[in-house]
């Protein structure tokens, strides 16, 4: 055997990742801490990594000072041949590019998504915009890696109308984070915004019912590969109840399609380091450093300051996705003394507001801070003893693995991610790292929750111990980018 093989550099490949949101930059959720993990994680394994992302005007001063201005052009878009501004604005942070899509008129306003009015010609735009980007500054990637419904229409666009300009070199990769948004209007908005031409609308690529275009559809059709962000996910996704009418178009397309896990930036997410803690620890103190964590929310959230109590987080945008039905079927129960919860989250009425009446009808065991707060995030997840995931669906979930990270221990629904990263605790041979149910059912949760506190109040030093088997547990990406690179090399040998 040739010894040289295995010491060969591994090839560099070039990509560009296209997506809606990325930290800390702009974050609503999990597709952001991936856009800004997974190209760090690719950058350490040879890949030269541009990240292409709108300039929305919600992006903090401090980095929009930081941009350098690298170009601009005008570019048709519409079907009546209407043309629009280009800027391409760049940072440079770590080894990883980001080009910025610069245009006042679409992404002057949202947060960064408004409604589907505004958010379809947007994002027409954007997934245009940033091939011609690419093509303007003559960056050709291996490998185009786009990222959920916002950017979609990029394989659709780099098959017809860019085919024969340099971009169409590259590969198309369309990763599915949550297949519960597709960017779905009437035929004619879409036809007229997108300007893609009419032989598109039709039900192998874009149509949808009578009369809808469905942008992810379009996307999945022209994709050389689909991934999704979890094993489990990606053969739920095939299945009706899981499928979000794209079921029968996913199994017809499941030659290309497969999953892969996300994993947590872990220099962003460490316990040892995290300065917005009130004390850091590691997995050798975790024992003393959590329960002065714990006090400390309980002091800053106004809870009753007791080390003692079984204290349970919640950190979730407030839709059915998240389970919430089943929390708040469950929610009085829980309360029994020893027991507290906090809540964080924006999201739906009528969640706010249930969250808001239970604690006030709990005054001092429950605390529901409806709002989005990146630090209170963190004092959470090194607060709480137990993090409840009880998902309707989970493409993946980022909670329960920076839960494990930060030794709390993640009460989940065996679902998507969150049965594929979170093991169920087995009381005979003292295995796992969390507690798990399956059916979709407020019984079931309430059953795990206990069987939680149980091991907490009766055989803490199994609970201890299951704390350290999470924190030990390897949640980074470097397993999940390796299999991402492998995919890049397949398309581009
Ligand atoms: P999803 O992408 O479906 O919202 P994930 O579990 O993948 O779910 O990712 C959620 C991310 O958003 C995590 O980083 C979590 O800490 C964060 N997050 C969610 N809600 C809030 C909030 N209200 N305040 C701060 N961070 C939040
Ligand atoms: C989506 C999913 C979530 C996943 C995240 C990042 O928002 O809801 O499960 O972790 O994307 O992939």
């Amino acid at each position: 055997m040739n010894n040289n093989l295995t010491s060969m550099p591994e090839p560099r490949r070039s990509v560009a990742f296209v997506g809606s949101e990325c930290y800390p930059f702009v974050k609503t959720g999990g597709l952001g801490d991936v856009m800004y993990a997974l190209p760090r994680a690719l950058t350490a394994q040879n890949c030269d990594v541009k990240v292409i992302l709108p300039r929305y005007k919600c992006i903090p001063w401090k980095y929009q000072e930081k941009m350098v201005y690298r170009g601009s052009f005008t570019m048709d878009l519409c079907a009546d041949g209407r043309r629009y501004y280009v800027g391409i604005m760049e940072y440079v942070w770590d080894g990883v590019v980001y080009d910025f899509i610069d245009n006042e008129e679409f992404f002057s306003w949202g947060n960064p998504y408004t409604n589907l009015v505004d958010d379809i010609p947007k994002y027409c735009f954007f997934a245009k915009a940033a091939l011609a980007a690419l093509n303007y500054m003559d960056w050709i990637p291996d490998i185009i890696h786009c990222h959920d419904w916002q950017a979609a229409l990029v394989p659709v666009y780099l098959r017809t109308v860019f085919e024969g300009t340099r971009v169409a070199f590259a590969k198309a990769i369309l990763t599915i984070h949550n297949l519960r948004f597709q960017g779905i209007y009437d035929i004619p908005t879409v036809k007229y915004w997108s300007g893609l031409p009419d032989y598109l609308f039709d039900y192998h690529v874009l149509k949808q019912g009578v009369d809808d275009a469905n942008m992810f559809k379009g996307g999945l059709t022209y994709a050389d590969m689909i991934t999704t962000v979890s094993k489990t996910y990606a053969d739920e996704i095939q299945t009706p109840f899981y499928g979000e009418h794209l079921d029968d178009h996913l199994r017809y397309h499941s030659g290309k399609l497969c999953g892969i896990v996300n994993g947590i930036d872990v220099e962003q997410w460490d316990s040892e380091t995290d300065k917005l803690l009130a004390a850091n620890y590691s997995v050798e103190d975790v024992l003393v450093g959590k329960p002065q964590n714990k006090m400390a929310l309980q002091e800053k959230l106004g809870l009753e300051q007791d080390p003692d109590k079984f204290v349970i987080g919640l950190i979730s945008r407030l839709t059915d996705q998240k389970g919430l039905d089943l929390v708040n079927a469950i929610l009085p129960n829980l309360i029994d003394g020893n027991t507290q919860v906090v809540i964080l989250g924006t999201g739906d009425a009528r969640y706010e507001n249930s969250f808001r009446y239970y604690e006030n009808t709990y005054k001092g065991s429950v605390c529901s801070c409806i709002m989005y707060d990146e630090g209170l995030a963190h004092q959470i997840y090194a607060g709480a003893d137990a993090l409840l995931v009880p998902s309707l669906f989970e493409p993946c979930g980022l909670t329960q693995l920076i839960a494990m990270r930060y030794g709390t221990v993640p009460i989940v629904r065996e679902t998507g991610g969150l049965k594929d990263t979170v093991q169920p605790y087995n009381m005979f041979t003292n295995e796992g790292n969390g507690f798990t149910f399956d059916r979709y059912e407020a019984g079931l949760l309430w059953e795990a929750v206990i069987r939680a506190k149980t091991l907490y109040f009766t055989g803490r030093e199994y609970w201890d111990e299951m704390v350290i088997r999470d924190m030990e547990k390897d949640v980074s990406w470097d397993n999940s980018a390796a299999q991402y690179r492998a995919l890049y090399m397949m398309l581009r040998p």
